[in-house]
């Protein structure tokens, strides 16, 4: 055929933040081999090689069609030599040897088993395995004292393991936002997160909530939370305060890409329809969801932030600093030459203060 006809070559700018990301993949054997990489770095504390690899991918996804040869690949951003061995690979072999044994390694298969349990980092799962725990089973054998949040996690690790549905990810939301109601009339509830972006499933279900007044938001996390407790809707909570106010770094910067927002990590009781033709007794599964609570005044870095993708975020960041001198959270945004902040009420006046085009959520998905 017109072998040529393909040998088109891609352009792509080198932030991710600068391009549209949808959902739709032309490429995704081989972005899932250099997000498995990724993986396999994250989980070894290996952060700079997992962003290389997230880096990667994320132009890939970026592309409009197929990668059929390297020579398409040419001048294009944040594909080094490693990735670029593994797209080869791929694209002549069908496989990449790299990518197949880390798969099918023992210590990568253990750290995905062992950091799937909620409340269990690469850290604790690493220690884990030095000890030669690599499975559930011996886990619960070992004898270890679990914190309260890794017991909820293997108590419901089948079902927290299990994609989250949209339409799940619906009726959680009408129960928070009759929680919200409940509480706080006036109160708002958004959906953020991978939802948001219009993903199909997710690991977790996010929430911003928030008070047209500004202060109103205060207190609120406590009286929404007991109201779902008391309805019987969480099977485990932890709310962390805000600590923003505190912050003497700055609320800009603060120490770690963490934000500072009052929130909380939940599981809820979610009930469910029995599949037809199930064997099965039980009436309700598990779900994570993430609660945060902004003031107005921040709601529009807060919902920039906690929309992701991840990487999209880290872009933007990125962006931020070496391209505009500017520090962007998901509470504010400083101009260092102006030695000011930035005042938005819109997701649209973040980007346009930031010097890009206008990117909406469903485009985020780097
Ligand atoms: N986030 C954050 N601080 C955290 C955890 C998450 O700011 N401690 C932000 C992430 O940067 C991301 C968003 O919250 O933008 C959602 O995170 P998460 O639920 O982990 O990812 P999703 O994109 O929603 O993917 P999934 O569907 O797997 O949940
Ligand atoms: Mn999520
Ligand atoms: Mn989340
Ligand atoms: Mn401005």
């Amino acid at each position: 055929l017109f072998q040529w006809d393909y040998e088109l070559m891609f352009s792509v700018p080198s932030y991710a933040c600068q391009r549209r990301t949808t959902l739709e993949n032309h490429n995704a054997v081989l972005t899932d081999a250099l997000s498995l990489l990724a993986e396999n770095a994250e989980l070894s504390d290996q952060e700079g090689r997992g962003v290389a690899f997230r880096r990667a991918a994320a132009v890939l996804k970026a592309l409009p069609g197929p990668v059929t040869g390297l020579t398409q690949l040419r001048g294009l951003p944040c594909l080094g030599e490693h990735s670029l061995r593994v797209i080869k690979d791929i694209l002549e072999n069908g496989a990449s040897d790299e990518v197949e044994s880390t798969r099918q390694s023992e210590h990568f298969k253990a750290l995905k088993v062992l950091t799937g349990i909620f409340g269990v980092g690469p850290k604790t799962a690493e220690r884990w395995i030095r000890e030669g725990i690599h499975s559930l089973i011996q886990l619960r054998e070992s004898g270890h004292t679990l914190n309260r949040a890794q017991q909820a996690g293997l108590l419901h690790y089948d079902d927290l393991n299990r994609p989250v549905t949209r339409a799940e990810a619906d009726a959680i939301t009408e129960v928070v936002v009759r929680a919200v109601v409940a509480v706080a009339p006036g109160a708002e509830v958004t959906l953020t997160g991978g939802f948001r972006r219009g993903k199909l499933t997710g690991h977790d279900v996010d929430f911003l909530i928030t008070h047209p007044e500004e202060g109103r938001e205060e207190g609120l996390m406590s009286k929404v939370v007991s109201w779902l407790r008391s309805q019987g809707f969480l099977l485990y909570e932890k709310t962390t305060r805000n600590s923003y106010l505190e912050s003497t770094e700055g609320p800009a910067r603060p120490a770690s890409n963490m934000d500072r927002f009052e929130r909380c990590l939940t599981i809820f009781k979610l009930d469910e329809d029995q599949r037809p033709g199930s064997e099965e007794t039980k009436l309700w599964r598990a779900v994570r969801v993430d609660l945060v609570v902004s003031p107005i005044s921040q709601f529009a870095f807060a919902l920039l932030g906690w929309t992701g993708s991840k990487l999209f975020e880290r872009e933007l960041r990125r962006w931020a600093g070496h391209e505009k001198a500017m520090s962007l959270s998901s509470h504010a945004l400083y101009d260092n030459n102006q030695s000011r902040y930035h005042r938005a009420t819109s997701e649209e006046e973040i980007f346009a203060h930031l010097g890009l085009e206008f990117v909406p959520p469903s485009e985020r998905n780097a």
